[in-house]
């Protein structure tokens, strides 16, 4: 991609985003980007991945309901009772038919953001990280420590985000946790 298309999909999610998600957005996109460098990954598609990610974050829970209802997708039980969970698919949907990725890779790297998957690419892996750890983050649990391991073991931060996010559900909103999200943690403990 080169940097008249990037900062034109800037200009797009600016336009569409709240002034702290788009910073938060860019923070992905630049985080992605240097655990990309890491772990030798495009660093290109790393950035894009993150830029992308939250690109369907403006919509309510009802209207990601809706447009999911309306564009054929599927939605399972806690997305049902929790539609904001749906912004990673819908955002995946909006990616390719909106803004013309029609990258594998990156669309699913979208999809399971939020709550990741057994057996994640790469790309995936870096972008639900750096979502975690980006610079305009400031209060999450274990926020520095996760930063530091990022960057050596990234199975092991995708463990403690996974950690940190379930155990702060348990105390908010048992409810709203996404059994995905147990079944990764369960995954990476087992492959770790
Ligand atoms: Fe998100
Ligand atoms: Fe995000």
């Amino acid at each position: 991609m080169n940097e008249e298309k990037y900062s034109k999909l800037i200009g797009k999610l600016k336009k569409r985003l709240d002034e702290e998600r788009f910073y938060h957005t860019l923070g992905v996109s630049y985080t992605s980007a240097a655990l990309a460098m890491k772990y030798g990954f495009d660093v290109d598609k790393a950035r894009l991945a993150g830029l992308l990610h939250d690109c369907a974050k403006q919509y309510s829970a009802k209207e990601l309901f809706d447009l999911c209802k309306k564009n054929g997708l599927e939605i399972t039980k806690i997305e049902s009772e929790y539609p904001s969970l749906l912004h990673s698919k819908y955002g995946a949907f909006m990616a390719e038919h909106e803004f013309g990725t029609c990258d594998i890779e990156i669309l699913n790297a979208i999809k399971y953001h939020t709550t990741g998957r057994p057996g994640m690419s790469l790309l995936e892996k870096i972008v639900f990280v750096a979502d975690y750890i980006e610079p305009t983050r400031t209060v999450l649990p274990k926020l520095s420590e996760i930063r530091k391991i990022s960057f050596e073991d990234i199975d092991k931060a995708v463990i403690m985000e996974l950690e940190m996010t379930i155990e702060h559900l348990k105390r908010k909103n048992p409810d709203g946790i996404d059994p995905l999200s147990i079944e990764t943690l369960s995954y990476y403990k087992e492959v770790h």
